[in-house]
């Protein structure tokens, strides 16, 4: 065995479940190695938000921005994303720029000695040596997470071992696609407009068009819509909203098995309690969503039998028309965690509902607060700011003290 064969040099340990996992991942109560969206408890995840939007808010000045890149300006980062990727390799690479990490890439391992017959896990024990974290996106499911045994391995033999991050691995899990979509669903859900005043504000006037509406994740309908099965943003997201209280979810897919949700996350969600219901046509749900998750159908994956379903498919059936639009909540995020294709037109985009460019830019700051966690420095960022700035962050998550 070279190395290639790298689930079966971590067999038992990659047979276990996540949660017997989740204690290998993390170093002094800091998470060492990102690889499931299980990771995160809702401190976390509000710790995350904070740090984000008080890196956002320190970046708008020339001093808050040299404050940031002089915090990691010692760091190098290996960005192995042998899988294609516009949003999550750049917005890496802009988050470490911010906080002053260099960065290098790997994208096409044919232009690496993995071309002459190297296996991929000598090539991370190799780029350990140079780098201090590895960002990875490889088409394999479980390889970031057996390249995190890798590194804890090295550890206890006192060698050099570095935080693997898991920029998307297969079809299993994209965890930090789920931090940005948390991130923007905090924001949104404060229901906060520039012309909020002491006496009108935006919740007050949505309250009385939806006067249940509260602020906050909790008690919320949640729809994912397209390609649900295949979708491994789609599993982390709804791994992380599990945590917030009286959730319910409506998938909307294709009534094909492939596209329907696997029954290890419906298992996980209803043992969470989330009320789940079933639709196989947008127009038949939209208007009682709080949010629409849309997602494109991932025909990478497909077989010449998938082939032959899709040639009669309707995807009328799952694309956000403007008709369709006129039917939802005047607040209904519609997040994607992008590329599209036809699932959601252009003309959509002008809509206020329309975040998934917002989402897409917020995953460059949570991403950039997590790196700063892993590397120690968000309690910094945090003393920074409140010497800095009299009020706390502009986000949902309130000043939650340096972890
Ligand atoms: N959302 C996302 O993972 O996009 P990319 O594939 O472009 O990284």
């Amino acid at each position: 065995m070279n190395g290639s064969d790298f689930s079966s040099q971590f067999e038992g340990r990659l047979a276990r479940p996540v949660l017997a996992k989740i204690p290998d991942f993390a170093r002094q109560e800091r998470l060492k190695h990102v690889i499931f969206a299980q990771q995160f408890d809702r401190d976390l995840l509000d710790h995350f938000s904070a740090t984000a939007s008080m890196i956002r808010e320190i970046s708008r000045t020339r001093p808050g921005q040299d404050f940031l890149t002089g915090l990691l300006s010692h760091k190098r980062a290996m960005l192995y994303f042998t899988q294609p990727s516009t949003r999550t390799f750049l917005s890496f690479m802009a988050a470490c720029q911010i906080l002053g990490i260099t960065c290098n890439e790997i994208r096409d391992p044919s232009l690496s000695s993995e071309y002459k017959g190297e296996s991929p896990l000598d090539s991370m024990r190799m780029f350990s040596s140079y780098f201090d974290v590895i960002i990875m996106r490889t088409p394999q499911a479980k390889f970031a997470e057996s390249c995190a045994y890798l590194m804890n391995d090295l550890d206890k033999m006192g060698k050099r071992s570095v935080p693997i991050v898991n920029a998307g691995s297969g079809a299993d899990e994209h965890p930090t696609q789920a931090l940005l979509d948390i991130y923007t669903l905090q924001r949104t859900f404060e229901f906060t407009a520039k012309t909020d005043t002491s006496k009108a504000t935006r919740f007050d006037q949505l309250q009385r068009k939806y006067p249940t509406l509260s602020k906050g994740l909790d008690g919320k309908v949640y729809g994912f819509c397209g390609d649900v099965g295949r979708g491994r943003t789609v599993r982390s997201l709804t791994t992380l909203l599990a945590l917030w209280k009286n959730v319910s979810m409506v998938f909307i897919y294709p009534d094909y098995p492939k596209l329907a949700p696997y029954a290890d996350m419906l298992a996980r969600l209803e043992d969470a309690g989330i009320a789940i219901s079933h639709a196989h046509s947008l127009d038949q749900v939209a208007a009682q969503l709080d949010m629409l998750y849309m997602t494109r159908i991932q025909h990478e994956h497909d077989t010449p039998e998938d082939r032959a379903f899709f040639e009669t498919f309707d995807k009328s059936k799952f694309t956000l028309t403007p008709e369709i639009l006129a039917t939802m909540r005047d607040y209904c995020p519609i997040l994607h965690p992008f590329p599209r294709n036809e699932e959601i037109p252009f003309e959509i985009d002008s809509d206020n509902r329309a975040m998934y460019f917002r989402q897409a830019r917020n995953g460059m700051w949570i991403r950039a607060a997590l790196l700063a966690h892993i590397f120690d420095v968000d309690g910094k960022i945090g003393s920074y700011y409140l010497r800095n700035y009299a009020s706390a962050p502009t986000s949902s998550a309130t000043a939650v003290p340096p972890r």
